[in-house]
Order: structure tokens, then C-alpha cells, then sequence
């Protein structure tokens, strides 16, 4: 990092100040850690797991026992064996090594169609947009205008030149929950030796699922989007499944992902699925609870506001995604972190760099309403108190803004 990105840093640390009350909504980004899962972690790098798991000596094999365990906890809540589950450290090496490995070991099929949705995670575009030097052509599947796939445009899309087609389950963004299962049975009826990478990193823990009777081939999970540490993920490879490494070494347990697996997060990450698991039911609707107070406290507080993504059971608990009309992204973050409340806007990956979310775009937002939109993700941590005080504090913030903003109404 640049020193003068970091002087900057402590500078406006300093100009900030200790607003009166913190409320962290930006989970998105990176996540709050449930203590449980740090505890876990932490264990294991004071006494039992900071070894490494393919070393033969009594630490390497304590770290290896710590890597199964943490496998039976992850495979048991997704629905797959464990034998399925490669570690890696993000959820963005997970999306990067299920396009650009599937797509390595068949680099000499005839094949060379990879459908994704246009709404996907950018590590997922990205990554198959790489390919296109390789003779891959990449085709973005369209979405209504609350981000749901098209099924029909889906079957329409493919065809025998398709390799591999990919579809979150929950998108980032705008919390919409797709209908997986219709979309494998569309594309496995029309083909079934095409290959269906779902990117799951949002719906761990929100959204029931089980991979087997999903019937998808590759699944991504990230470990901070759990409230487990960050620095751990896993890909799901069906068992059966051809897939090249993209990065090569030495020491590791796994062919697919070499290098010293992080055992204590790994062991923290299977600590916070055990967690979220064991308290699906009360935290979705705890969740569920908090993002509707805001949704529906924000929409009627503000003029020129509009929900993006779907609402109710069709909506993952804990997504808000508001647009709010004549008012800049950027600067509602900054106006909303002297009060405390710690947001994102626009897209959240893509906000350092000021270009409206593709994702906003794609449901058919505008450039002002994109522009202008800020994302929060509630947890089981909130309280009521903490939604209480950004909703009385969202309308004030978004005046000021208003009241600065070159968009004008009228
Ligand atoms: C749907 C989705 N996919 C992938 C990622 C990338 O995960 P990570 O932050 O672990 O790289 C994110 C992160 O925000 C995400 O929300």
C-alpha cells in the first residue's frame, strides 16, 4: 500500500472522531467474526493446529485432525462429502479457480460458451471474461427487474457449444434468491453434461440448500460472509469432476489449491457455520425483522427512494439495497460514517473505482438511481436499538447530501 494512501487514512481516522454510537452495516465487505469462531481460531494458533496438516510430526498431524474436523462440520452443512471441499482463502479464489480451472481441463473441447448471469459477483465475470484470449466466448444471461434469471432467455442461450454456465444462489447486491433448482433442471434437461457452478458465498446460512439435491457441480463459500475469519473459503468439485489447478507448488494437502492451508481460520470458519446452522431459524428471523424495519422505515421516510431487488421470502434477510434519487453514493457513505453508521454504496466491490453498480444496471436502474444507491447488511449481532438509530439518522444524512448533490429534482 502507498504511504500517502495510508497517511491519508490516519489523517481523516483523526478528523472523523468517536461518533456517539457505531452501527457496522457493511458486512458485504468484510464481516464481524461471532466470538465462538475467533475463540476457535485462536485455539488453534496458541496450542492445537498451528502446524502444518501435511508435515508428519505430532503438530502437523494435530493440524491434520483439525482440517478433517473442520471438513465433516462444513460438508455436513452443505450436503456434500468431504472429500468435495477444497480450502482456499476467499471467496473471490473460490469463483476464480471453479471458471478458470473447469474451463484449463477442457481447454480442448469443442466446447466454448460460458453463460454467466449478468448480475453475478465480478470475480465470477471477471475471471470467464479472461478467457475470451483463449477462444472462450462469454454470454451474460439477463435478469428481470428485480434480478431473477430468465429461464426462458437461459434455454435460449444454450446450446452444443455450451461448457458451463454460472448462477449465484443469493446475489450480493440486491438479495435476490434465485430458483436454482429450476434453473439446473433447465440446463441439465437441455444438456447434462454441461457444468453448473453456483457462487453460494451469500447464502450460507440464509438460505436452505442441500448440494446434492441441488445438483449443481462446483459451489463457492467464503468464511467472513458467515461471521467466520477471514483468510478461509472453500470450492465445492462434485465428486468426478475435471479440474486443472491454476496455481502450482509444493507442500499441501489438496492437488487443487497448493500452499499451507490457514488451519485456524479454517477451524474458525467451521466453528461460525456450526453457529449460524444451530440458529438458522432465529437468526433469519432476527435478520429478516431488522431488514425490514429498514426497509420499510427508510421508504417511507425518504422522498425518492426506491427498494432494489425483490421484497419478503423472495428477498435473503438480510439485504437493503435503496437507491435514494438526487443524492451522490460516495458522499452518503462519508456523511453517514460521521454518525456512525458504517455503509457501502453503489456496487460494494466496485466503489473505490466510481462506476455504477453492473448489477443496478443490469435490473434496468438508471445512472443517477444507481449512483445514488448504498447497500447495508444486517446481522444477528444488531440490536433494535442499532436500526432505531440509522433510521432516524438515513433521513437526515440523506437531506444533507441532497442539499449538496450537483443532482437536482425538478
Ligand atoms: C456473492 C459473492 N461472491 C464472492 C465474493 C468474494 O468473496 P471474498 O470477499 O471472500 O473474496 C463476495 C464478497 O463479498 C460475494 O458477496
Amino acid at each position: 500500500m502507498g504511504s500517502e494512501i495510508k497517511r491519508d487514512a490516519e489523517d481523516l481516522i483523526k478528523l472523523h472522531g468517536i461518533p456517539p454510537r457505531e452501527v457496522y452495516l457493511d458486512s458485504e465487505n468484510s464481516g464481524l467474526i461471532f466470538p465462538e469462531a475467533l475463540k476457535a481460531m485462536v485455539d488453534c494458533y496458541v496450542s492445537y493446529g498451528y502446524g502444518h496438516p501435511s508435515i508428519t510430526h505430532k503438530v502437523g498431524w494435530e493440524s491434520y485432525e483439525v482440517l478433517v474436523k473442520s471438513s465433516e462440520v462444513i460438508s455436513r452443512a452443505l450436503g456434500c462429502n468431504s472429500d468435495e471441499i477444497v480450502y482456499l482463502h476467499s471467496g473471490t479464489e473460490a469463483n476464480n479457480l471453479a471458471v478458470l480451472g473447469f474451463a484449463k481441463a477442457h481447454g480442448d473441447s469443442s466446447r466454448r460458451k460460458i453463460l454467466v448471469s449478468s448480475i453475478e459477483h465480478l470475480s465470477v465475470i471477471h475471471a470467464a471474461e479472461s478467457l475470451a484470449k483463449y477462444g472462450f466466448e462469454v454470454v451474460k444471461i439477463p435478469v428481470d427487474g428485480e434480478g431473477f434469471v430468465d429461464l426462458d432467455a437461459l434455454s435460449s442461450l444454450i446450446d452444443s457449444n455450451t461448457l458451463m454456465v454460472s448462477v449465484g444462489i443469493v446475489n450480493h447486491e440486491i438479495g435476490v434468491i434465485q430458483d436454482l433448482r429450476g434453473i439446473v433442471e433447465v440446463v441439465k434437461d437441455r444438456d447434462e453434461n454441461i457444468v453448473l457452478h453456483t457462487d453460494a458465498v451469500d447464502a450460507l446460512g440464509r438460505v436452505k440448500f442441500n448440494l446434492k439435491d441441488l445438483g449443481v457441480d462446483l459451489a463457492s463459500f467464503s468464511s467472513h460472509k458467515v461471521f467466520g475469519p477471514k483468510g478461509a473459503a472453500c470450492l465445492y468439485v462434485r465428486d468426478g469432476l475435471n479440474l486443472e489447478p491454476i496455481l502450482y507448488g509444493q507442500l499441501s494437502t489438496q492437488r487443487l489449491w497448493p500452499g499451507l492451508e490457514n488451519v485456524p481460520a479454517i477451524c474458525g470458519f467451521a466453528k461460525a457455520v456450526e453457529v449460524m446452522m444451530n440458529n438458522f431459524s432465529e437468526f433469519n428471523s432476527k435478520m429478516m425483522g431488522f431488514r425490514d424495519m429498514l426497509i420499510d422505515g427508510i421508504l417511507n421516510s425518504v422522498d425518492h427512494s426506491i427498494l432494489n431487488g425483490p421484497r419478503g421470502g423472495r428477498r435473503v434477510s438480510d439485504n437493503v439495497n435503496i437507491s435514494f434519487i438526487y443524492c451522490e453514493g460516495e458522499a452518503l457513505t462519508v456523511e453517514l460514517s460521521l454518525r456512525g453508521i458504517y455503509v457501502s454504496s453503489g456496487s460494494a466491490c466496485t466503489s473505490r473505482i466510481l462506476q455504477p453498480s453492473h448489477v443496478l444496471i443490469a435490473i434496468g436502474r438508471r445512472f443517477e438511481e444507481a449512483h445514488g444507491s448504498i447497500l447495508m447488511k444486517v446481522t444477528p449481532m444488531h440490536s433494535s436499538d442499532d436500526i432505531k438509530y440509522v433510521l432516524e439518522n438515513i433521513p437526515k444524512a440523506v437531506g444533507r447530501v441532497r442539499s449538496i448533490s450537483p443532482f437536482k429534482s425538478g
